[in-house]
């Protein structure tokens, strides 16, 4: 006769003897499948009982007030990262998404720099005030940097949305600037930039895309374009420097709970957010999360690579 035991607290099966008919094991086998069920789903029921005595009691606590989901904070993050020693150049760092990536770099213990069209105040970080359209702006700012193979990482992230409106509508004088922020000035601060990296051997440059660029938006035509030639022009320079320690990757954000989606206003606002699989909008530190990782040397094979922060919105 075969014997069966079950060990409820391992939840395992172990047979004693293995001369048992093949037929008595099965239904055996078959019982304590069903006892094993009960349990998980019996633990289950308790550990979800408990969950929701607790969020109870929290909610009486708190006034029952549920934050509107694109308030939700989800900046409060624990990772951090090992960036001494680094010095790091953020454009548009005065606010939005560059503040959270300047904050983050920070904190991790790099030396940043914020090259912003407007002055910036962020503990622990320089403000220099920089037009990145504009070269000789740019020279400038470079050359008060103290170190000629300065710095180890910059992050193009500086940007203009521009009019949202048909293309035949659109002035000129507007779409024109978005691309020379865009696209052309993540270009210019490149080029003043890179021959330093290509002078001590090591780099990292992040260039902030958009889902726009990938995907197209209606009534944001030169913005998806810019956007787009920024995508294109981080896979060319991703494999231009390759082999030469300098690592080029871009970031490609859906809607981020900045000034720059808030000012559309909230019926666009609430359009977006009903338009997002995950029904939130993203926040900067979440951007910021993934571009301080590709500033580390963590990071080392990915280059030319465009990563998606679009909350399960983008569809390819
Ligand atoms: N917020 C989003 O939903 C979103 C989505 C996709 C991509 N992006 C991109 O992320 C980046 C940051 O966006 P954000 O939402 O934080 O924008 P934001 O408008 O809050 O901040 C942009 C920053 O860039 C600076 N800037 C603009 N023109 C400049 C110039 N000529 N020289 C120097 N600095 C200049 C501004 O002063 C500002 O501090 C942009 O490149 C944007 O296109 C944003």
């Amino acid at each position: 006769m075969g014997r069966l035991v079950v060990l409820p607290h391992r939840l395992s099966i172990r047979c004693r003897q293995f001369a048992a008919p093949r037929e008595n094991v099965f239904a055996a086998l078959t019982r304590a499948e069903h006892v094993v069920h009960w349990m998980r789903t019996h633990a289950l029921r308790t550990r979800l009982a408990k969950g929701y005595a607790l969020r109870k009691r929290l909610m009486n606590r708190v006034g029952n007030r549920k934050a509107p989901a694109s308030s939700r904070k989800k900046d409060d993050m624990p990772n951090s990262y090992d960036l001494h020693g680094k010095s790091a150049i953020v454009t548009g760092g005065a606010k939005g998404i560059g503040r959270a990536i300047t904050e983050l770099l920070v904190a991790s213990g790099a030396a940043v720099w914020i090259w912003d069209a407007k002055p910036a105040q962020v503990s622990g970080a320089t403000s220099e005030i920089v037009d990145i359209t504009n070269s000789a702006s740019i020279e400038a700012a470079l050359s008060r940097m103290p170190g000629v193979e300065q710095p180890d990482i910059l992050v193009n992230n500086a940007g203009y949305l521009g009019k949202t409106q048909g293309f035949v509508a659109h002035p000129g004088e507007d779409w024109q600037r978005i691309l020379a922020v865009n696209l052309m000035g993540t270009m210019r601060v490149t080029q003043a930039v890179l021959p330093r990296m290509l002078r001590a051997g090591r780099g990292r440059i992040v260039n902030m895309g958009s889902l726009a660029g990938k995907e197209g938006l209606a009534a944001l035509a030169a913005y998806s374009a810019a956007s787009a030639g920024v995508i294109a022009f981080t896979k060319a320079l991703g494999r231009e420097v390759s082999g030469r320690n300098i690592f080029v990757n871009c970031v490609a954000p859906g809607p981020i709970d900045t000034d720059m989606i808030r000012d559309l206003g909230t019926a666009v606002v609430d359009a977006m957010i009903a338009d997002s699989p995950m029904k939130r909008l993203g926040s900067a530190g979440e951007v910021a999360q993934m571009v301080a990782w590709l500033c580390t040397d963590a990071s080392h094979f990915n280059t030319g690579a465009v990563f998606d922060m679009s909350g399960g919105r983008a569809r390819y």
